[in-house]
């Protein structure tokens, strides 16, 4: 991956949705993302209640799970909630969050058979899928490749998902994402595309929403 000038760094520094995340102690920018997401969307309510189980794909540094940590402490209910529980899972380590036991985290490629098998099939099925999965780049055809690969394996997580539940799922526009679009209509009841705010304009990122899983 090519090397970030001081430019880089310096234009990130100043940015808005950076200095937001210092100001409201997120681990970083992208818990915007999921903030507005959320906003527009309500995903963190299946068939009218708060979800129970989520599965968070490519969750380092953690700023998702900070984000539905904050949502679960809102719930006035929450303290009852006892098989609350979110799963991270990112091949880079995800800090710990103190007090929060229902969080469990992993360091682990989601390829990985020992993924699937170990972590993901023993919980039977999440309310909510959320995938922030971005390959490590290296400039040439291979970045589209891995992507590709990693929506589609999300995609085969669905299988994990429960009847009404969610996904959000990070990808970048292409010929493919129409591809997707079509291929996961028939799944969900509503499936929508959305760039928010926070996501960076000169990035072709975006997010498709999936609800109420069929
Ligand atoms: C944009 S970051 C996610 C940010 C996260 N949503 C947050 O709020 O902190 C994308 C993550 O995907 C992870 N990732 C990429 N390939 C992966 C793989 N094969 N298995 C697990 N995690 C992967 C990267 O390590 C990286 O931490």
């Amino acid at each position: 991956m090519a090397k970030k000038g001081k430019t880089w760094i310096k234009g990130q520094l100043n940015e808005k949705y950076y200095k937001m995340s210092k100001r409201d102690g997120f681990r970083a920018r992208a818990a915007y993302k999921l903030i507005q997401i959320d906003a527009k969307y309500n995903i963190f309510k299946v068939k009218g209640k708060y979800p129970k189980k989520v599965l968070d794909l490519g969750a380092a540094p953690g700023a998702w799970i900070e984000v539905i940590l904050r949502k679960y402490l809102e719930i006035p209910e929450a303290k009852r909630y006892r098989n609350f529980k979110i799963i991270g899972i990112d091949l880079t380590t995800i800090r710990p969050f103190e007090n929060a036991p229902f969080i469990e985290t992993h360091r682990i490629d989601i390829f990985s058979e020992k993924c699937e098998k170990e972590i993901i099939q023993p919980e039977k099925l999440f309310d909510i899928i959320l995938s922030d999965l971005a390959p490590k780049t290296s400039g040439d055809f291979r970045d589209i490749a891995n992507q590709e690969a990693m929506v589609e394996k999300v995609f085969e997580f669905t299988k994990y998902l429960k009847k009404h539940g969610h996904i959000v799922v990070k990808m970048f526009q292409s010929e493919f994402t129409n591809e997707i679009m079509k291929k996961w209509k028939p799944h969900f009841r509503i499936l929508k595309r959305m760039k928010p705010p926070a996501s960076r304009e000169s990035s072709r990122e975006l997010y498709i929403v999936g609800l109420n899983f069929i």
